[in-house]
């Protein structure tokens, strides 16, 4: 199958393997629905950003886009890897703190930040990506005078999907180019020490969209050396976010690693500038490497062909929340040649629930049998990290495979965790 990798998805026999476990077999150890996640994978994805920028004998700082996926598992081997962490909120931050992470290579970058969670990152000594004038007077209004970085907003976005563009007319986050000059000398004029300029253009890009980056890299090159001089300083890093893509369908190309790489650090090392290159990589990093696990309950033909599983978006909102299409695989029969076109359902009660990227696109599978096991491809960014309780479901337990072994990094939800914070009246 297109999707397989040596040492991470293998077909034996018909059968799916995972970092060399048996889906199947794994799933029925642990219990559905079930998020596993290849460690040796996320280690292979870090090192590859790296190499890749080393090749052009540049040293980025690697901040993990932890909204991607917060397990302090996976937190921990991206820390021993040296990665830094992009945090956008106060317990991220706090999480990133717990996995081990020194505070100087935490960097915040909220959007609508409150006053008393402005107070609690000062104090913590994270440095604050600013989003808005508000921000910063808010902060100068506390006494901060400490390391700061800006946001903003190049004016040219990219993504998988109009949610998830960043960057733009109708975008809440960063400041504008109009305003730009003056965020500067207003940081300036407050005694804060600018040390970043930071863009984030949007997630998931492929393709072409690789250029239009590469152009906003310049642009924000351009405005980071009039930051230079407009406050006398030398910053510490440019930012250029996240973003890169993974193959989520056959005939989508990965991602041109090489390309990027060059184009941000040729384009820094014409620049003049001596700051650092930053990046944020989330999906890049951890999305190839889990794997959703879920049961199938029924098989039955109503108008259409229905697999319904005992998952739903509440596990995986993806498909259901941007039409995103993710690779579904019968892990007991991977390469049967009997196939039909089906809905693969969740047991939600919302339409909206099927794991095909819309319910008219209907997927083909061979032939599915209740009581087994579906896997859910391209499941590691954005999974687990956005499921919820809806319809009071328990959020899924989840493992960690590592050099060959596996461990339960998060148990599943129990109902008494699902209640206990309610309080009768
Ligand atoms: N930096 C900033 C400031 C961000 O807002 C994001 C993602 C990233 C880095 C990481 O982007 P990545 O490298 O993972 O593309 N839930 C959506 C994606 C939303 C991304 C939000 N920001 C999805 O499931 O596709």
């Amino acid at each position: 199958m297109w999707w397989e990798q040596d040492g991470h998805l293998e077909v034996r026999q018909n059968q799916l393997y995972i970092a060399g476990f048996s889906a199947e077999a794994f799933a029925k150890q642990y219990g559905t629905p079930l998020y596993v996640y290849n460690g040796n994978r996320v280690i292979e994805n870090f090192r590859a950003v790296k190499e890749a920028f080393s090749e052009f004998k540049a040293r980025p700082r690697i901040h993990f886009a932890m909204k991607a996926n917060s397990h302090i598992a996976i937190l921990k081997l991206l820390e021993r890897e040296g990665a830094f962490i992009d945090a956008v909120s106060p317990a991220e931050v706090q999480i990133a703190l717990k996995a081990g992470f020194p505070r100087e290579k935490i960097l915040f970058t909220g959007t609508s930040v409150s006053t008393p969670e402005l107070k609690a990152l000062a104090k913590l000594g994270i440095t604050i990506n600013i989003d808005s004038f508000s921000q910063m007077q808010r902060l100068r209004d506390l006494g901060f005078k400490g390391d700061i970085s800006i946001r903003w907003n190049p004016g040219i976005g990219a993504g998988l999907h109009s949610h998830t563009i960043t960057a733009g007319k109708f975008i809440k986050f960063g400041i504008p180019e109009h305003k730009i000059e003056s965020a500067f000398l207003q940081a300036k004029a407050f005694g804060f020490n600018l040390v970043g300029l930071h863009q984030h253009i949007g997630s998931g890009w492929l393709g072409k969209d690789v250029d239009a980056f590469l152009e906003t890299v310049g642009k924000t090159i351009a405005i980071a050396v009039k930051a230079e001089e407009l406050t006398g300083k030398k910053l510490k890093f440019v930012d250029f976010g996240g973003g890169p893509g993974i193959r989520y369908r056959m005939e989508q190309a990965g991602f041109p690693l090489k390309k990027y790489a060059k184009g941000i650090v040729e384009k820094m090392n014409s620049s003049g500038l001596k700051a650092e290159i930053a990046i944020e990589p989330g999906r890049f990093i951890v999305g190839d490497a889990g794997i959703f696990l879920c049961e199938i309950n029924t098989v039955e033909e109503k108008n259409i062909p229905v697999i319904g599983v005992n998952a739903g978006f509440n596990d995986l909102v993806r498909p259901a929340f941007y039409g995103s299409y993710h690779e579904i695989v019968v892990c007991s029969n991977v390469n049967g040649r009997q196939k039909k076109q089906y809905m693969v359902a969740g047991n939600l009660c919302e339409s909206s629930d099927v794991f095909n990227e819309s319910r008219e696109a209907l997927r083909e599978l061979p032939t599915p049998n209740e009581g087994g096991i579906l896997a859910i491809l391209n499941a590691g960014a954005y999974g687990f990290a956005m499921a919820s309780n809806y319809n009071s479901r328990l959020l899924p337990a989840c493992v960690l495979l590592l050099d060959g072994r596996s461990y339960l990094i998060r148990e599943r939800q129990s109902l008494d965790e699902l209640i206990k914070s309610e309080r009768e009246s």
